[in-house]
């Protein structure tokens, strides 16, 4: 949700911020923008709608050279993605220069007030309402940058993580955040500000992650880190986890495609350390401090959002099955507004790829007001959530570019069956057989998972043979009903097809009056207690002339009698087999979206990190 970069150094700054602005573009990308600063204090603003590779070669990076700048890529909030409401913003004056992510929830008073000090304002967004306030603080105490930005963010309610350069005092750079990620890299002389680590590591490992309610002077080489009520901090510098490669194609033509075929290496991340095969045994670290409450909860609620939420509907189905603990799943955004019922005996599962997003964020401090216990399942070291909740566990499964979510889905599931193995066992809901079970097939499932990612081929086939369909039905029951939600999100995200998932008997309640001879339905028809219901279902569709494509493990050698086609799938044990369901239909969408020719990774009017509600 909007991109923010900056950089204060030696080095000319322009190049930098550029390639910093392409690594947040998942962020957003319905404009990018810069502002740099030359030794004669001249400033150089330039700012445009469009994805960052459209507007690059117009970028002045060859014609001005600056050692202090700031950029941002934007996901549009206030005002339509035009030049004009692109970012960096600027006073009236002209003093100052901002970018900003979040929302200014009170922009509208702070602009009556200064408007009727005389300023003027020449765009639609609330950004530019913040940089007039500063520069209106700014003159009434004394010319002084930092008590400007200091006290403007004292009176603002809303989100923020901002970047603000000033004119007069070029040699620094303020940074403040509340509620949008921001961090900084210290180099050698040079410090680089970004909303997340992909702008950093290509510089430095070395990072300080900025706190909700602070903010940082920042100088070539110098830090000055205070909370916006004026209090001194003092913090360590932090390692970056991963490398460079990890968040380059690496010869891949899109990061989907990458990030679907390194499911198999990632998964194993997850589970790495934290399991005996041989006895399906399960530690999980993180969780020591409150595994007591987790053992003695009365109720689990899993709140999420997007594909998120989908791998919480298969965690409950798990904990459900095998720990016998009541569980619901909310979406995170109702979950927060609704009043809910929240008792001190429930442990609150937060289950978020971002660690960042809003209303998840929001679920959280909700559940923890109540006196929940909150458990975070993220994959963002160091996020958010990963740091306010009461312990956690991180999926691991490394950056994730691709704004549709593929690698961390399949993350979040193996973590969900983790716990559930881990609750299971210690409460005795499980017998040691089926752990062992569970335990032996986590040992095989990437070697199963690798054999999916070798016959991409045949599944570009099938998706060159639906790419013009306007509509998409898919159906599965149980622990396949959230895999045919996340199909059918997949699909729609990436190709804009139309799409639903549904739970296959419920089809029969109303999807079946759309069902004629145009209509792909993808059943997930892999073998498990519901599988001769599923056929039943495929049967109703067959008979209305439906196409169908179903997802079938190996052994099954009648499914092909019911289908147009077959999407093979290993068998594995039930608990795993959505991690190997997904992938086809990962791969289905992205060859359908590739062949109409969509941008996969930047998908219309979405954003990776959702960080406004
Ligand atoms: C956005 C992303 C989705 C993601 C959802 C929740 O909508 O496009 O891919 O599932 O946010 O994000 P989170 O980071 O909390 O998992």
């Amino acid at each position: 949700m909007c991109g923010i970069v900056g950089y204060i150094g030696k080095r000319n700054s322009l190049p930098i911020l550029v390639d910093g602005l392409k690594r947040l573009e998942y962020r957003g990308y319905d404009s990018a923008g810069v502002a740099v600063i030359n030794s004669a204090t001249e400033v150089k603003l330039f700012k445009k709608a469009g994805k960052v590779k459209e507007i690059e070669t117009q970028i002045p990076v060859n014609e001005f050279e600056g050692n202090v700048g700031i950029g941002h890529t934007r996901w549009a909030t206030h005002g339509e993605p035009n030049d004009n409401n692109a970012h960096p913003h600027t006073c009236m004056n002209e003093k100052f220069y901002l970018v900003h992510n979040g929302i200014i929830e009170n922009y509208k008073t702070i602009k009556k007030k200064l408007a009727s000090e005389g300023y003027v304002f020449h765009t639609d967004t609330d950004t530019e309402i913040l940089v007039n306030l500063i520069a209106f603080n700014y003159k009434k105490h004394k010319n002084n940058f930092e008590v400007a930005v200091r006290l403007s963010l004292c009176e603002v309610d809303g989100t923020y993580g901002i970047a603000c350069l000033c004119i007069e005092d070029p040699g620094k750079i303020i940074v403040a955040r509340k509620g949008s990620p921001l961090m900084f890299g210290v180099g050698q002389d040079e410090i680089i500000v970004s909303s997340d680590a992909s702008a950093i590591i290509a510089h430095t490992k070395n990072v300080i992650y900025l706190e909700d309610g602070e903010y940082a002077v920042l100088r070539r080489n110098g830090i000055k880190l205070k909370t916006i009520d004026d209090e001194d901090i003092h913090r360590e510098v932090q390692e970056i986890e991963y490398d460079l490669d990890m968040i380059e194609k690496s010869g891949y033509d899109h990061f989907m495609l990458k990030e679907i075929c390194e499911q198999p290496d990632i998964v194993q991340n997850t589970y790495r350390g934290r399991i005996k095969f041989e006895t399906g045994e399960v530690k999980l670290g993180g969780l020591t401090n409150i595994k007591e409450k987790i053992l003695n909860a009365k109720r689990f609620i899993i709140t999420a959002c997007g594909t998120a939420w989908h791998a919480g509907l298969v965690g409950e189905y798990m904990l459900e099955q095998y720990c016998r603990i009541p569980t619901e799943v909310e979406y995170a955004s109702e979950f927060r507004y609704r009043n809910p019922i929240i008792r001190q005996d429930d442990v609150v599962i937060l289950v978020s790829q971002s660690g960042e997003t809003a209303d998840t964020l929001a679920a959280m401090r909700e559940a923890k007001k109540h006196g929940a216990t909150t458990l975070g399942l993220v994959n963002v070291v160091g996020s958010t959530i990963a740091r306010e909740v009461d312990a956690g566990t991180y999926i691991h499964a490394g950056p994730e570019i691709g704004v549709a979510s593929t690698k961390a889905f399949t993350c979040q599931l193996m973590s969900l069956i983790l716990l559930t193995m881990m609750i299971a066992k210690e409460k005795g809901t499980i017998d040691d057989e089926e752990l062992k079970k569970i335990g032996a097939e986590i040992e095989l499932l990437p070697y199963k998972m690798k054999q999916l990612i070798d016959k991409k081929d045949y599944f570009k086939y099938i998706a060159e043979e639906f790419k013009d369909a306007k509509n998409f039905l898919y159906l599965g029951r149980g622990l396949n009903f959230p895999v045919a939600l996340e199909g059918a999100l997949k699909l729609k995200e990436i190709s804009y097809i139309h799409a639903e998932g549904y739970p296959a008997a419920e089809m029969k309640h109303g999807p079946i009056a759309l069902i004629d001879e145009n209509m792909p339905v993808v059943f997930i028809a892999t073998k498990d207690g519901t599988y001769d219901k599923v056929i039943s279902n495929i049967e109703e569709v067959r008979a209305r002339k439906g196409k169908i494509i179903t997802i079938a493990t190996e052994d099954d050698d009648n499914i092909a009698d019911y289908s147009d086609y077959v999407l093979r799938v290993p068998k594995t044990h039930e608990i795993l087999q959505p991690i190997v369901n997904s992938i086809p239909l990962q791969f289905l969408s992205y060859y359908i979206a590739t062949a109409r020719g969509c941008n996969v990774d930047q998908p219309r009017n979405l954003a990776k990190s959702v960080t406004v509600e």
